[in-house]
């Protein structure tokens, strides 16, 4: 990114075929507490999860609220620790459980979050809202403060204007540019976007998301970004991530996925998206009954007690994600049914429940 002050970039280590993330079996499990607060019981909010994502490439997550999408964020990012799994960065461990993240590591990976309000200290100028990072960072005050002018034009907001403005003071869309600006201050590689434009109005919401994609090819960033809204992912992910109660069911690049999905809940994700053609909206309820109540131990697949193809394998055995194809390795999906080649294998195996 041409920002004549920025902190020195970060090397890349592995080259271009090293994915820049890469999650393996990250798993968490929430407490319980139950009514009467008798006793509790745990839950697993995220179940062995394992992804890659490929530099300079936009991985999307996408699925209903409380599915796990947050937590996994905050487990990669080493806010939550969890209970099992490991993260790479470039091929580096990112964090180990129990030790500290290094600083250049802690830098490389930066999220935004949903509400632009209370990630910002109200009391803090927007402009050293955003040298802060810098100046944590090694930076001096005074190009610090010449980086964050810098970066206010970068996210589209005149410096003169908004330096000495306070959060209160700005839309919730210019608040999410403070914030996006505040994230690239660092010279991270890896931004983790959790819903950074769900509570903007649509018009508000498409600019944001332009400006992102304009700042990742400038600042040549990798994107995670999690999303209800399967019409923005289809815009600015490469890949997408299917979650279902904590698990990924179906995963691949955007344009198999959208266009051939094989798991049942993507499918019926899908058929639920609001269009604007009225010719176009679905004319039945997309998903019947509801998701199994948290803690309870149910056997197979999660999804089964919702589906209308369910087997008796699914029944007895947890399906795993799987190709979908030889000819389409990367497209995978849980499910038994979906795909052949994994009901067959149902017969002899299986992953536990
Ligand atoms: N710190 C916590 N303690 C206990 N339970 C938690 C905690 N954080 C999250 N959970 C629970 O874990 C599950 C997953 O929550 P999470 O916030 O990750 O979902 P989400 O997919 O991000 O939902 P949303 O779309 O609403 O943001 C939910 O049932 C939530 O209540
Ligand atoms: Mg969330």
């Amino acid at each position: 990114m041409t920002v004549s002050s920025a902190l020195p970039k970060i090397p890349d280590r592995g080259g271009p075929a090293q994915p820049l993330l890469t999650v393996r079996g990250l798993t968490k499990s929430f407490g319980l507490r139950m009514p009467f607060g008798k006793y509790s019981q745990s839950f697993k909010a995220v179940r062995d999860i394992s992804f890659e994502v490929g530099k300079g490439t936009t991985l999307g997550i996408v699925g209903e609220s409380g599915c796990g999408k947050s937590t996994c964020a905050r487990l990669i990012a080493g806010i939550t620790a969890s209970d099992s799994g490991e993260v790479l960065l470039d091929g580096q461990e990112f964090w180990t459980p129990g030790a500290t993240i290094g600083r250049e590591m802690r830098r490389a990976l930066q999220m935004v979050f949903q509400d632009s309000s209370s990630s910002l200290n109200p009391k803090m100028t927007i402009g050293d809202t955003i040298a802060f990072g810098a100046k944590v960072h090694g930076m001096p005050r005074r190009e610090a403060e010449v980086l964050a002018q810098e970066l206010l034009s970068k996210v589209g907001l005149a410096p003169h204007e908004y330096l000495h403005r306070l959060p209160h003071q700005l839309s919730g869309g210019q608040r999410q540019r403070v914030n996006i600006a505040r994230a690239i201050a660092v010279g991270p590689r890896l931004l983790i976007l959790d819903e950074p434009v769900s509570a903007l109005d649509k018009a508000v919401e498409a600019q944001v998301l332009d400006l992102l994609l304009g700042l990742k090819k400038e600042a040549d960033l990798t994107y995670i970004f999690i999303s209800h809204d399967l019409n923005v992912i289809r815009f600015i992910a490469d890949e997408v991530a299917v979650m279902y109660l904590g698990e990924i069911v179906e995963m691949g690049p955007v344009a198999d996925v959208f266009s051939r999905p094989s798991h049942p809940y993507t499918q019926a994700l899908l058929a639920s998206r609001l269009s604007l053609d009225p010719a176009d909206r679905p004319t039945s309820a997309p998903l019947r009954g509801e998701p199994p109540a948290l803690g309870e131990k149910m056997a197979g697949c999660p999804f089964r007690t919702r589906c209308d193809r369910s087997a008796d394998v699914c029944a007895e055995r947890a399906p795993m994600l799987e190709s979908v194809s030889t000819m389409m390795p990367r497209h995978q999906v849980s499910c038994w049914i979906a795909n052949d080649g994994a009901a067959r294998r149902g017969q002899v195996g299986g992953k536990g429940v």
